[in-house]
């Protein structure tokens, strides 16, 4: 396979066992984006940052669309195992516990964050997904026999995704035996201090 690698900042907690935060920012961010956020959640976890491969107009994105919200779901799996196998290698070159890995994503982020917890169901350990959406029409069924916790929060007045997409994406993401926190969130496509603050009562509940 043709995978590139990504670029990517890496801060260790200075701890191997401590869990990694996978930090994958929206559209036209990069990979400095979420590293402000990912510090309220203490100094215990290490932090890794990747830059999306995929450049729309000057933007970075983790894989192409076709328009606003229709997605290119070939290379959503292709840049998801090109992700995941990137991951693999950083794991060990960085010297991080690689099972022990919580995706936080925003956006187009947590949209490859989805796409990873349904094409590699028991790579994560947790996921964070601020402003999801399903990122395959014909969701495919799966199973994580680690009914591994995913917190998802939505924005209420969100134009880009309704709730009701939201709930849907839920219940199979439950159906497949995913440990889901759900919140909807006064607000819109953007993130609030109220996403943080309640992913970070989540992550201590599971994690820390
Ligand atoms: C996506 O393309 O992943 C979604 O439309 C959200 C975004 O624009 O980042």
């Amino acid at each position: 396979m043709n995978y590139q690698p990504l670029k990517y900042i890496y801060q260790s907690a200075g701890n191997p066992e401590a869990s990694t935060l996978l930090l994958l920012h929206g559209t036209g961010g990069n990979e400095t984006d979420l590293i402000p956020l990912a510090k309220n959640f203490g100094k215990n976890v290490n932090i890794l940052s990747v830059r999306g491969n995929v450049v729309e107009q000057g933007m970075p994105r983790f894989f192409r669309r076709l328009s606003m919200g229709v997605f290119d779901e070939e290379d959503i799996k292709f840049r998801t195992h090109e992700l995941v196998s990137f991951i693999k290698e950083i794991a060990s070159k960085e010297k991080f516990n690689a099972s022990k890995l919580i995706a936080l994503g925003y956006s187009n982020g947590a949209n490859i964050a989805g796409a990873t917890l349904i094409l590699y169901p028991d790579f994560l350990s947790g996921a964070i997904l601020f402003r999801p959406m399903p990122p395959f029409k014909n969701m495919p069924k799966v199973k994580t026999s680690k009914k591994v916790p995913v917190f998802i929060s939505a924005g209420n007045l969100d134009g880009m995704v309704r709730i009701s997409e939201i709930q849907q994406y839920t219940s199979h993401l439950e159906a497949s035996h995913f440990n889901i926190e759900l919140h909807t969130i006064n607000t819109g496509h953007n993130l609030v201090e109220e996403d943080s603050r309640k992913a970070i009562i989540w992550m201590h509940k599971n994690f820390l």
